[in-house]
């Protein structure tokens, strides 16, 4: 029988150094999908190479973009807004982010194709992007709300939208944003909750006519993209795992570099300042439109803090890491407003509450929000079921640096979907994480 094996953490030594993080996911798959959209060809530098980049890049293959990886930067030669039907479906894998916002794209691009998932993606909702893009009158067939979706070549015409998106998502309003890049006319949504802009920075970098003012995002096509670089800063929500580890090490510092600082991406450095952590940004400047600095995190003694509703959209991906932080910080935790948690890679509200309290953390946990009773010393010594969910596997891995006992995942695989090298770049500033035979 073949071996498979999975990875455990141990108790951590000083964490020190001077790092990179990988490429940030969101841009990433944004930089693939607009460059596609372009007239000409863009070159990309440090592109992400995890799975959920790679499988919207094969994606775009599948839709006749061609893509060449060079030594120092990817090339996409866009076709201005030009797809080939594909010969069959094109898998998203894990990729919400890659789907709903290919979906968008291609429901007004004039072609057939069928948008198909893994497991967990297949069981995300997918109603919150198809109900608006049927107001701009295109032809989509879906199973209830879920995948696998159908996009249906058809003689309507599209129609603009005005859209009020009330639940704070990125993905929604990207989806709409690029499916509107086709559609004659000026499409606007309102905002009622402010979420992570890469899509309209992007979209602006490269000469779309769009622009916010005060809630309202108007763009008004058609537009004629021009081909610019594109440089991929670090992931904040990976750089995420190394701040709260720094922070819960004792004797620890590191710098990390060019790391993305889009403010709605960083909202855990708010309550991070709040919970007592010392951290620094420095060497401030822009990539591609996108804030970018250095972060150094020195070792601290995080306190307990209450974490509201309104701060959940540029929180999102790192609530995780945070319930770590919590869990070895002095005195409860609260966090509310957590509903959209639930539909993540997987119901991580959940997945979170389980491993920890399995690893002794007592906590109380609500509908929709969840209170963590934090202390120094936390038991540990489990194994976590990790739901096929990168960030609740990562997380708990960081977790086992500081329990008494060593922590296993219960697979590993799908850490790769964000941060491929995850073991390697903390074994490198001094922690101890280590390949173990699967049970
Ligand atoms: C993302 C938006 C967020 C986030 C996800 C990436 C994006 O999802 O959780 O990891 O790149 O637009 P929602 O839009 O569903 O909040």
């Amino acid at each position: 029988m073949k071996k498979t094996f999975t990875l455990k953490s141990f108790k951590s030594k000083p964490l020190n150094g001077l790092i990179n993080v990988p490429s940030d996911k969101s841009i990433s798959i944004r930089s693939l999908i607009i460059s596609s959209v372009c007239i000409g060809n863009t070159k990309i530098f440090n592109l992400l190479e995890s799975d959920d980049v790679i499988n919207t890049l094969k994606v775009l293959r599948k839709l006749k973009i061609k893509i060449q990886k060079k030594t120092y930067y990817y090339e996409v030669f866009g076709q201005g807004g030009f797809f080939s039907d594909p010969e069959n479906s094109l898998d998203f894998g894990n990729s919400g982010t890659a789907v709903r916002l290919m979906a968008g794209l291609l429901s007004t691009s004039e072609i057939n194709a069928t948008l198909t998932g893994d497991k967990s993606l297949s069981s995300r909702p997918m109603e919150r992007i198809i109900s608006p893009l049927r107001k701009m009158n295109i032809s989509i067939n879906d199973c209830n709300g879920l995948l696998p979706i159908n996009i249906l070549r058809d003689s309507k015409t599209h129609i603009p939208i005005k859209y009020k998106l009330n639940i704070g998502s990125a993905q929604v309003k990207s989806s709409i944003l690029l499916a509107a890049l086709n559609v004659k006319g000026t499409s606007k949504i309102i905002e009622k909750i402010p979420s992570r802009d890469h899509t309209e920075i992007m979209l602006k970098y490269l000469g779309a006519r769009i622009k916010k003012q005060k809630n309202t995002i108007s763009l008004t096509s058609p537009n004629f993209l021009k081909p610019k670089d594109l440089i991929i800063p670090g992931d904040f929500s990976s750089a995420a795992f190394i701040i709260i580890a720094v922070l819960l090490s004792k004797k620890s510092k590191v710098k990390i570099k060019d790391v993305g600082l889009n403010f709605f991406r960083t909202g855990l450095l708010d309550v991070l300042k709040k919970m007592n952590a010392k951290i620094s940004i420095t060497n401030k400047k822009k990539f591609n439109g996108e804030s970018v600095g250095d972060i150094e995190v020195k070792s601290s003694n995080l306190t307990s803090t209450t974490v509201n509703k309104n701060i959940v959209p540029r929180l999102i991906d790192e609530y995780p890491i945070l319930f770590v932080a919590a869990s070895f910080a002095s005195g409860t935790s609260k966090f509310l407003g957590l509903k959209e948690l639930k539909i993540k890679e997987s119901n991580r509200l959940n997945s979170m509450a389980k491993a920890l309290s399995d690893s002794g953390v007592k906590l109380n946990l609500g509908d929709d929000f969840i209170e963590i009773s934090g202390r120094l010393s936390q038991l540990g010594g489990n194994l976590v079921r990790t739901e096929n969910d990168h960030r609740v596997a990562m997380s708990m891995l960081i977790f086992g640096f500081f329990s008494k006992k060593p922590i296993v995942i219960d697979d590993m695989k799908m850490i790769k979907t964000s941060f491929p090298g995850f073991k390697d770049v903390f074994n490198n500033l001094g922690a101890k994480i280590e390949y173990v035979q699967k049970f």
